[in-house]
């Protein structure tokens, strides 16, 4: 039996080197059907609800074949064999889209995560923009980033050029799993529930969980390439949903013990979400598929043809891009979105809004209640704290030798001076650290807004 390579931890497999990686295998595991087995024949897509219940993922167990087997994929209900057409769907709301600039310069990547928007810019450079819209600048160079994962609590994982990167507690280092994988990432889902991380590359696709590196291969489905979104429910189970060339099916359980199921032939997906709901979308032929949480696959039509998707478990949101402008779907209706923002998505926040980029800025983009801006910083939350950090100790009341600098009043009088020392890094001498970016930009906002108490 192959032997698995395991890692203490999550975090740790982010950031920790790898020791001995080299003499291990990565176990490979071949799924089999759910026991269950309902969900394992092809599904009928078509919309005829009266037709296919034979066949319908929660029907008659008995007639059906527990089995994936080519055989069964032959079976493939698809827009042409099926007599049934698309449920054609109107708009049921208009939603009026508000539009927030994150950051007035543009950007290659963005991803939010806990901490803030990670974000890379056209030269290479990471930063993060945290919750007050401050960017501070990370330390290392990793080459383009393509896609990440905010893996919550445990940090966030960014695949690119070089690998794959972790980014936790404030840091970012190269992965030790990088190691284990010789083709690009081309997508990554995480599962919260079980700690789940799910790559996606040229070669298959692999899981990593509770320390373990495994290689899934299903029997007779597709992996690569692959699209990945986690969290529509198989049984109630928040799984992964894999779209392979024509077919998109779903895992659920445990790395050695995996299921596969729900498995739809004929679909070859551009693009694939889940929503909280736990419902799955993919957009398909410029039509729209929906599996509800009962296993009910609906075919839909929207007005103008679909392309992407933008969805995520932790967010009721799915937007859907169309030729013919942005629509949206929520609590089960849907609509145009007037008044959208123009230029590429990038990520879907956990709130439901959308993180873009155009030339000249990054933008987030909601509907809704407008979020109010950040309040300003003022003295004594922001400022005060970087002065008794980092200042008064030579410029406290007692000071000797240089002016006394601790007082509002003080730092306002002076505060170009102030600006333009620790901005070149003048000031703070050692023994205090320089102020980072974040700091610099707290004590021009501050300035900005007319110096608050
Ligand atoms: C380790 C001691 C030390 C620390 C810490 C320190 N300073 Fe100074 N600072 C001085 C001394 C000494 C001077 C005056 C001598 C000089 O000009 O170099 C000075 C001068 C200045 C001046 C006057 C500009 C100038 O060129 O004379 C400003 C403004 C200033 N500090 C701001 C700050 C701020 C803001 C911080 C905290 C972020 C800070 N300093 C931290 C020692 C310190």
């Amino acid at each position: 039996m192959a032997s698995t390579h395991r890692y203490p931890h999550l975090i740790l497999a982010l950031l920790l080197a790898c020791s001995g990686c080299g003499e291990q295998m990565v176990e490979t595991v071949h799924p089999e059907p759910g026991d269950v087995g309902l969900d394992m024949t092809p599904l009928d897509v078509g919309t005829d609800d009266t037709d296919d219940t034979d066949v319908g993922p929660q029907g008659d167990a008995g007639g059906l074949d527990a089995e994936l087997t080519p055989d069964a994929a032959e079976d493939v209900p698809s827009d042409t064999g099926s007599a049934s057409g698309p449920i054609m769907i109107e708009a049921q709301v208009t939603w009026d889209a508000w539009e927030l600039e994150l950051r007035s310069a543009p950007a290659t990547f963005a991803l939010p995560a806990a901490e803030g928007i990670l974000i890379q810019d056209a030269e290479g450079a990471l930063s993060l923009l945290d919750d007050q819209g401050f960017e501070i600048t990370l330390e290392g160079e990793f080459g383009a980033i393509e896609l990440g994962a905010d893996l919550g609590e445990s940090g966030s994982l960014l695949a690119g050029e070089s690998g794959l990167v972790g980014f936790v507690e404030g840091q970012l280092a190269s992965s030790p799993l990088s190691e284990h994988i010789d083709q690009p990432v081309a997508a990554m889902a995480y599962g919260p529930d079980a700690d789940q991380l799910w790559l996606s590359t040229g070669d298959g696709l692999l899981l990593h969980e509770d320390g373990a590196l495994y290689d899934i291969a299903p029997e007779d489905l597709p992996t690569v390439p692959a699209r990945l979104a986690h969290g529509g429910r198989v049984d109630g189970v928040p799984s992964l949903w894999v779209a392979s060339q024509s077919s998109i099916y779903a895992l659920t359980g445990a790395g050695g013990d995996l299921s596969v199921s729900a498995w739809v032939e004929g679909l070859a997906a551009l693009d694939l979400a889940c929503d909280a709901d736990g419902t799955v979308w993919a957009s398909v032929n410029g039509d729209l598929y929906r599996r509800s949480t009962d296993g009910e696959w609906d075919w839909l039509r929207l007005p103008s043809p679909v392309g992407e998707l933008a969805g995520r478990a932790e967010s009721g949101a799915l937007w859907i891009a169309t030729a013919d402008g942005v629509w949206r779907h929520q609590d089960g209706q849907f609509g145009p979105v007037e008044g959208t923002v123009t230029g590429e998505w990038l990520e879907l926040d956990t709130d439901g809004t959308l993180i873009g980029v155009d030339d000249e800025r990054v933008w987030r983009m909601g509907v809704g209640e407008e979020p109010l801006p950040p309040p300003p910083p003022t003295w004594t939350e922001d400022i005060q704290p970087i002065s008794e950090a980092r200042c008064v100790l030579c410029h406290g009341p007692g000071a000797l030798g240089a002016d006394q600098m601790y007082l509002r009043e003080q730092w306002e009088e002076r505060i170009d001076e102030i600006l333009f020392v620790v901005s070149n890094g003048a000031m703070p001498l050692p023994p205090n650290p320089v102020l980072d970016s974040a700091m610099i930009a707290q004590i021009e906002g501050w300035k900005a807004a007319g110096f608050p108490e």
